[in-house]
């Protein structure tokens, strides 16, 4: 058994980050009398003047509720960066980091990130440091996990705004566009737009074209409905065209996605002579308090984090999978990202019902 672990929050935050915090904490000094130590502002505090903090129960209580992570986060730094397009871990960092560890006498990490933040988890992991993943995201784009923490209280948010936007739609006779986060893919947008009752939803795994947009907007009209709502991916593409950026990225940091909301605006009121309105809806997607749902999955999770390593499992992720939390390799996690299957049920219920995913091949049904 360790004596002692330490927890890190990685990545951009996720409501459910505290939540997540609290649980190894309490099932970590509880049910195995391991001690807990809190790393700073993701890897970074383990390197140049370290920052980490003594956890508690006393010291994680109230936190549950919290938005953001108490142990703040980064999603750039010193252990990763891009070479030519490829991703890169430099050495210097991680033999830092890890005699740093040993320094503060922590046995083993629990990892709490995305994608990137479980990769670099990994090469502690590879140079035989045992670590253990939880995974987060509001893109839900993790694969080996039905679900992250996190994405579930972003669709209520985006679902909410797409409420507002109904309304305010319904009363100028306009389109609204609600453009969401996700990244390479259109979790947030396809749930949000079934729950917020969207009449378009454009996501990355199914390219758009404009004709057949507009064509939904004109049957709407056609029936009586003289407003249009719209839910795009930020990384929704149309067709034969890339996903716009607000910027490029450097070599420290990944291209930031954002602007095809508006885009589709102004394409919608060239080619259709009606008002339309762009929301970015952005980071309120990350802020704030978790909702129920994830505050007890990320409970669950941290739990059965600390019960794999006590058990003795490394380079494992917790995942939900059929409803059970079990232990998957970090390395089948980080290995390609989970997208919306085009042709799934979710997609077939949408149009069932109505939806329109503005496909080429939808214009001429
Ligand atoms: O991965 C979470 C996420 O919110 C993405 O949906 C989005 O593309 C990105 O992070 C935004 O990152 P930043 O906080 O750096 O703007």
């Amino acid at each position: 058994m360790y004596k002692q672990i330490g927890v890190i929050t990685g990545g951009g935050d996720a409501p459910g980050l505290n939540a997540v915090i609290r649980a190894v904490v309490r099932t970590a000094s509880g049910e195995f009398g391991m001690k807990c130590v809190g790393i700073e502002d993701s890897f970074e505090g383990l390197i140049g003047e370290t920052r980490t903090m003594k956890l508690t129960p006393k010291s994680v209580s109230g936190i549950l509720p919290r938005g953001g992570t108490m142990l703040g986060t980064r999603n750039t730094g010193s252990f990763c960066c891009f070479e030519d397009g490829k991703v890169v871990f430099p050495e210097g960092a991680i033999r830092e980091a890890l005699e740093n560890l040993r320094k503060f006498e922590i046995e083993a990490l629990v990892v709490i990130g995305g994608d990137g933040t479980l990769a670099i988890a990994q090469e502690f992991y590879k140079r035989g440091f045992p670590v253990i993943g939880v995974p987060k995201t509001i893109d839900n784009d993790l694969a080996a996990t039905e679900l992250t923490f996190g994405f579930m209280t972003a669709i209520d948010i985006a679902t909410e705004a797409l409420d507002r936007l109904h309304t305010t739609a319904a009363s100028h006779d306009r389109v609204m566009i609600l453009e969401v986060m996700g990244r390479h893919t259109g979790w947030i947008a396809l749930h949000a737009g079934l729950a917020g009752s969207a009449d378009i939803i454009l996501i990355p795994e199914i390219p758009f074209s404009y004709e057949s947009m507009v064509q939904k907007v004109f049957q709407r009209e056609k029936s009586g409905s003289r407003f249009t709502n719209i839910v795009v991916a930020e990384g929704a593409k149309e067709v034969g065209k890339s996903e716009i950026y607000q910027d490029s990225g450097n070599s420290q940091a990944a291209p930031r996605l954002g602007g095809i909301g508006d885009y589709v605006r102004h394409k919608i009121e060239e080619m259709t002579g009606k008002e339309a309105r762009c929301v970015v809806l952005g980071h309120l997607q990350r802020g704030g308090s978790p909702n129920a749902f994830d505050r007890m999955l990320g409970t669950n999770f941290g739990a059965c984090a600390v019960r794999a390593l006590a058990n003795g499992q490394t380079g494992k992720m917790v995942a939900l999978q059929a409803g059970m939390v079990i232990n998957v390799p970090l390395s089948e996690a980080i290995a390609n990202i989970k997208t919306v299957s085009a042709d799934g049920q979710l997609v077939r219920t949408a149009r069932d019902i109505g939806i329109s995913f503005a496909a080429p091949k939808e214009a001429k049904l």
